[in-house]
């Protein structure tokens, strides 16, 4: 792991990444892969979503919350910003779980409506005071949060960040320490919360990971200028082996809204 310093902010939602065009090539360019099948299960787990009202926050094209509905794990209901990315989800989820297009900053439901809520990759794009106390509120008295994020010291070792100064200086302001995170949920009126480190090995082809890059694949991409684009992704094609394989550090972060009940 490659040690710099953790800036990760405070979470002000400054960042308005645009997901209007990448939610139409969103799922190919980030499949359904074992590895996401292995998070899946984990997130199920910690979060305790088995049998659960779960909503999915920033639920991009649905994957997530189909998963759940169609495994009949839990009954979902589902919210992104993004039209184009609700759209896409609403078509994927079978019936009776639903999507809509709403802020998490201010979510469209009653206080105390779902057990869990569970938010992947979508920490680091919020206003996160606002968005935790939304989540605390809809949330019951026997309450659960699962967040899965980038472990923040570790974007500077994202295979696509080291090709990328701007991206790696974008994602290093907007991905927060546990510390952080974990404080602000009980800032948010969480009682508790605790995270933990949830390592995978990402694997895939050469052609596979600069079709990502020439895709601007992540967010991070975004803010990249078109010139340092094209000189990373030639350094890519320069550097990248036949098989890219990488750890993958994910942080797990949990809050509960009782007094007890962590069992991770
Ligand atoms: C990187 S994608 C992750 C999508 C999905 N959770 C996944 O893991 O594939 C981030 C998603 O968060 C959504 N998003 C960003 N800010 C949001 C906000 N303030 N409220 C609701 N959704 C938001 C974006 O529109 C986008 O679909």
């Amino acid at each position: 792991m490659t040690h710099r310093a953790i800036k990760g902010k405070s979470g002000n939602g400054s960042d308005r990444s645009d997901f209007s065009q990448l939610a139409q090539v969103y799922d190919d360019l980030r499949p359904q892969t074992e590895s996401w099948w292995a998070l899946f299960d984990e997130l199920v787990r910690l979060g305790d979503l088995r049998g659960q009202r779960v909503l999915e926050v920033g639920c991009g094209t649905g994957t997530l919350a189909a998963a759940l509905a169609e495994r009949e794990l839990a009954k979902v209901w589902a919210i992104d910003r993004e039209p184009a990315m609700v759209e896409q989800a609403q078509a994927r989820l079978p019936g009776g779980a639903r999507a809509r297009v709403a802020e998490c900053e201010a979510l469209p439901f009653k206080d105390a409506w779902f057990d869990r809520a569970v938010m992947r990759l979508v920490v680091h794009h919020l206003d996160r005071p606002r968005a935790f106390a939304e989540v605390k509120r809809v949330l019951t008295p026997e309450g659960r949060v699962v967040i899965a994020t980038i472990d923040a010291p570790t974007v500077a070792d994202t295979w696509f960040n080291v090709f990328f100064p701007s991206a790696l200086t974008h994602d290093e302001d907007r991905f927060a320490p546990a510390e952080v995170l974990e404080e602000e949920l009980r800032e948010a009126g969480f009682a508790r919360a605790e995270s933990t480190v949830f390592v995978q090995e990402e694997r895939f082809p050469r052609e596979q990971a600069l079709a990502k890059l020439r895709g601007r694949f992540v967010s991070s991409l975004e803010v990249v200028p078109d010139d340092e684009l094209a000189e990373g992704i030639a350094r890519a094609e320069r550097e990248l082996p036949d098989v890219l394989v990488r750890p993958l550090h994910w942080r797990l972060v949990v809050g509960v809204t009782a007094r007890e009940g962590l069992t991770k």
